[in-house]
């Protein structure tokens, strides 16, 4: 085999776990870097040193030196680094240690507010990562960017570092796992960033006349991504892309769509610990029987094997579908059904799921506030896994659920619709229930199909959570496709001749 030409990859994140997660972004971050390793690449990660990141637990070693990192107009700012690794290998992780905009007890908000300078928080992260290199001297060949936190790296490669000797030549992909949030910030911020006012344009970072870091990031980066097929055609369209559609549509040719993969070390009914009883395709009935028992305990719910229990676990926001599910759930729990959620965002549907509790003890129980543990206990003891998202880039816990034999009622959209595969009852095919259209009854109609399913088809019940185990989502597969697209990057950006030279295509 044709030895592998060792590839130099510099992650910025916002978040990758176990150290610092909110959502899929961290275990994207968390996974993916490791598996690229096993390919042979150097990978380095950076992310912030938020208050959660555990400095004892994870043996973090403060690094000798200072970054310098030129912040516009508001002058030169100090940060200081932490080194680590990513659990179970290798991969050096890098963490910003900068008491004013990290030291922080979370990530991007509080009682649903965004910090007022997530502006300068992330754009110092963006400058802090291609300072990094510096201090490291690592040359890397393609830095990758994810979401609007550190997009603006690419505009920065294309102007102020253009001739930098660590990072100038470096090529960028944009990994855009969810268009809603773009950092829209007023026009000042441009002198923070320090590129100049010409990039100030329509045809540049501005947009409805503030700073869009996303647009500039999908104008600038090299290449770009989405985390699943179905969503990279999706934000070409008004419905999907928050406005910023045309912008995608022109660099067309340069996206592409790669399905996330599942940390099978992490998610494996056979091994995780956090559930009551561990199981196999082979044993799956007795083993999701004695979950569901232990759930309905842990919730306070009746104990009871003849009733299907539907679980949600997700941010509790309108991209989760959280509204239809409050609007359906009276109709639902008319029915002979029981119903978790464990979750938390918007302090609405805290108050709401709240009451729902308490109006039906037998049938419903919430959890809000961030639980890993009983999240796997949800994607184990359910009967269904409940998923209505109104977008979804890719979504992880469809792809729990049905390595958990627990088949997935999810909205027809984005990685969701990639992922599932509708049930046929005739061919006992499929490994989920699909539904279209965003409403409370679409929602009701499918809810009750797989209610239908639980009592009536127990056929349909095995093969869909037989069809469902069976599938793979791997990180193997999608380090492949990643690889491949550092490779196309790195010929744009440094030109054929160079690409020939290096690896001799
Ligand atoms: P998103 O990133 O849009 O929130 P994903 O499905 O990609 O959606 O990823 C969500 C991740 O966060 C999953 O790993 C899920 O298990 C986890 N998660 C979300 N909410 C909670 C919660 N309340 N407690 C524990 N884990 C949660
Ligand atoms: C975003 C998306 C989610 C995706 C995750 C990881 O948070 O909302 O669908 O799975 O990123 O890529």
């Amino acid at each position: 085999m044709k030895p592998v030409e060792k590839l130099s990859l510099l992650f910025a994140a916002s978040e990758a776990a176990p150290f610092a997660k909110e959502g899929g972004l961290g275990d994207v971050v968390g996974a993916l870097p490791k598996y690229l390793a096993r390919l042979g690449h150097d990978v380095r990660v950076v992310i912030p040193r938020y208050y959660s990141v555990n400095l004892e637990k994870y043996g973090l070693r403060l690094l000798p030196g200072t970054l310098v990192v030129p912040m516009g107009i508001i002058g030169h700012m100090y940060c200081g680094v932490y080194e680590g690794r990513l659990p179970g290998c290798d991969v050096a992780i890098y963490f910003l240690e900068h008491e004013q905009f990290y030291g922080r007890a979370s990530l991007y908000q509080e009682d649903g507010q965004g910090y007022l300078d997530n502006d300068n928080r992330f754009v110092f992260l963006s400058k802090a990562a291609l300072e990094l290199c510096k201090m490291l001297d690592f040359h890397p060949d393609v830095i990758h960017a994810h979401d609007w936190h550190t997009a603006i790296i690419p505009a920065l490669l294309d102007t102020t570092y253009l001739h930098d000797r660590y990072v100038g030549d470096a090529a960028s992909l944009l990994t855009l796992h969810n268009m809603q949030h773009q950092g829209n910030y007023y026009p000042g911020l441009m002198e923070v960033l320090g590129i100049g006012w010409k990039h100030f344009n329509y045809l540049d970072l501005e947009k409805d006349d503030q700073v869009n870091l996303l647009k500039g990031g999908i104008k600038h980066a090299t290449l770009l991504n989405t985390v699943s097929e179905g969503y990279a055609s999706e934000i070409q369209t008004a419905e999907y892309g928050w406005g910023l559609e045309d912008v995608v549509r022109e660099r067309a040719s340069d996206l592409y769509g790669i399905l996330n993969g599942v940390d099978y070390d992490e998610w494996n009914p056979a091994k995780d610990p956090f559930i009551a009883k561990q199981y196999s395709d082979r044993t799956v009935k007795s083993g999701k029987a004695a979950c569901k028992k232990d759930l309905q305990q842990q919730l306070g719910l009746p104990v009871r094997d003849d009733v299907p229990l539907f679980g949600v676990v997700s941010r509790m926001v309108k991209q989760k579908g959280t509204d239809i599910i409050a609007e359906a759930i009276h109709r639902i729990l008319a029915m002979d059904v029981q119903f978790v959620m464990v979750g938390n965002g918007e302090p609405w549907a805290h108050f709401y799921f709240g009451d729902i509790a308490a109006a039906y003890p037998d049938k419903f129980a919430c959890y809000i506030g961030y639980n890993e543990a009983l999240a796997h206990k949800v994607e184990a003891g359910a009967d269904f896994f409940v998923m209505p998202s109104s977008f979804e880039p890719c979504g992880l816990n469809q792809m729990y659920s049905l390595a958990y034999g627990t088949p997935p009622v999810v909205r027809a959209t984005g990685g969701l619709d990639d992922s599932v595969e509708n049930f046929d009852e005739d061919a006992l095919t499929g490994d989920g229930l699909k539904f279209h259209q965003l409403t409370a009854t679409a929602l009701f109609d499918t809810i009750g199909w797989a209610a239908y399913t639980f009592y009536n088809n127990p056929a349909g019940m095995k093969a869909l959570r037989k069809n469902g185990m069976k599938k793979r989502f791997t990180w193997e597969e999608a380090a492949l496709k990643y690889e491949a697209l550092y490779r196309l990057a790195i010929r744009r950006r440094r030109g054929e001749e160079y690409f020939r030279n290096r690896f001799g295509e």
